[in-house]
């Protein structure tokens, strides 16, 4: 377990995504991801068996710090030659949302990337108008390095996607 302030960051457990389904399926907390159809069970399941096969991605689970599980975290396109690493993160219990929790689980997972896997830089993709998520990655020290011009569609309308990271001062 990685420990935060405010979250543990713990192993995704096939259990889990019984409670992550309902998020997934969830208009509000899918608004600013590149999520498109209603998810199934066995979809789910399915995503979760080829999930554990692959070596360059890690997805953990969010718990507070008593234990209740309100979303999951991600290293994705773990590159261990240029020692950088994609993140991805979703709060899908929203009455979790603006309370810190991002910011703290944000900041764990940076420091686990840093001081643990040795990584140079974390990077991140967001959706232009998710106007909470860039404020919580900018609270985390990442700053904006470019924007992909209408890179979804969503919503009836194209969108910019801004490309944000954090580099590894120390190292
Ligand atoms: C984005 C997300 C991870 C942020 O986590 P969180 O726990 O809600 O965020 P925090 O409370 O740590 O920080 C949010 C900050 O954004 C601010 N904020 C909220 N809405 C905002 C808005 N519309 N415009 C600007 N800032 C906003 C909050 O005030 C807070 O800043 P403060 O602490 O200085 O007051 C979470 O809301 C989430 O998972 N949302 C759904 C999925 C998603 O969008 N994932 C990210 C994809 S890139």
């Amino acid at each position: 377990m990685i420990e935060g302030k405010k979250v543990n960051i713990r192993a995704l457990e096939k259990d889990d995504i019984k409670k992550a389904i309902k998020w997934i399926n969830d208009p509000e907390v899918i608004k600013h991801l590149s999520m498109v159809f209603p998810i199934s069970m066995a979809e789910e399941e399915k995503w979760f068996d080829d999930y554990l096969k692959r070596k360059d991605d890690k997805i953990f689970a969010i718990d507070t710090k008593d234990g209740k599980y309100i979303g999951n975290i991600g290293l994705h396109k773990m590159d261990w030659m240029n020692r950088k690493v994609m993140l991805g993160i979703m709060i899908g219990e929203k009455e979790y949302w603006n309370k810190g929790y991002g910011t703290d689980a944000v900041k764990t997972t940076v420091k686990f990337a840093f001081e643990e896997l040795n990584m140079h830089k974390v990077y991140l993709g967001v959706m232009g108008f998710n106007e909470r998520a860039i404020k919580t990655y900018e609270k985390c020290g990442f700053v904006k390095e470019g924007i992909s011009r209408d890179d979804f569609y969503k919503n009836g309308k194209y969108h910019d996607m801004v490309w944000m990271s954090i580099l590894n001062e120390k190292n």
